[in-house]
């Protein structure tokens, strides 16, 4: 696939009903732009938020996604979705490896690797997130961290499909606390991303996608995008407020 500019919305367990009617209201005007748009609520809301951009004639605009999903097929799998689910409701995209799963749910970068896998299978793009701890970043560990967790996926599905997979970038000290990594600290690592995934394909490097996450805002937004390995965004908080959300993709 060829580098794309994207902003992915994560709602996490955030948002309700009417947050799904408040969001259709508020980026009703929003105009067709070479950014791809993407909102990423609980799985409850997934198949009502994507019926409502449909209605609401977004559906060119704004795609759905999820914040996760199953590496299974289907089963005995007790509270888990799959991606079989989610081509049935028709949502296009999900969020793999996202600090919180692996953090709180335990998710090895492994699993992840098998849920890429398994999103890419079912004709799926997965959001790939990396990223590493502040006490990682101050013992010097942050190359040693995002090579990690992107080789196991590579090692899974071979490195000309891995074009196909968005990478997100989110510093976890950056995550929901308002302290996003400078514009430069931000492309230095993106950079450097980029770099080691070229040591493997300069192709695949040049054409895969890379986006920022961690306190993503209408402030700072500007800058982040404007560096020239930043692909655009996965916004967390500032995504839950339409007029918000739709500074930050005009952004990118
Ligand atoms: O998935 C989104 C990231 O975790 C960033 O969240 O924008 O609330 O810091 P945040």
């Amino acid at each position: 696939m060829t580098r794309r500019v994207i902003v992915a919305a994560n709602w996490k367990m955030n948002g309700d009903s009417a947050l799904v009617d408040s969001m259709i209201s508020g980026l009703s005007d929003m105009e067709s732009s070479n950014v791809e748009v993407i909102i990423c609520p609980s799985f409850p809301y997934l198949s009502d938020l994507n019926q409502k951009i449909k209605a609401a004639d977004l559906d060119n605009i704004i795609q759905v996604g999820s914040q996760t999903v199953s590496k299974f097929v289907g089963g005995a799998h007790t509270g888990e979705v799959s991606t079989t689910m989610l081509n049935d409701l028709s949502i296009k995209y999900v969020i793999v490896g996202h600090s919180e799963r692996r953090s709180v749910y335990n998710e090895t970068s492994e699993q992840v690797a098998s849920k890429v896998h398994a999103v890419l299978d079912a004709g799926l793009n997965p959001i790939l997130c990396i990223g590493e701890t502040e006490a990682e970043r101050a013992d010097g560990k942050i190359e040693s961290v995002l090579l990690s967790q992107i080789q196991p996926v590579i090692d899974e599905i071979g490195i000309e499909r891995f074009s196909d997979v968005v990478i997100s970038y989110e510093p976890v000290w950056a995550i929901g606390t308002g302290k996003a990594a400078s514009s430069a600290m931000a492309q230095e690592t993106h950079y450097f991303i980029r770099q080691l995934i070229a040591k493997q394909s300069k192709q695949v490097a040049a054409n895969i996608s890379l986006l920022y996450g961690g306190s993503v805002n209408a402030a700072n937004c500007e800058e982040l995008f404007a560096q020239p390995d930043i692909d655009g965004g996965l916004v967390g908080g500032a995504s839950l407020q339409a007029e918000q959300f739709k500074i930050i993709c005009s952004a990118a």
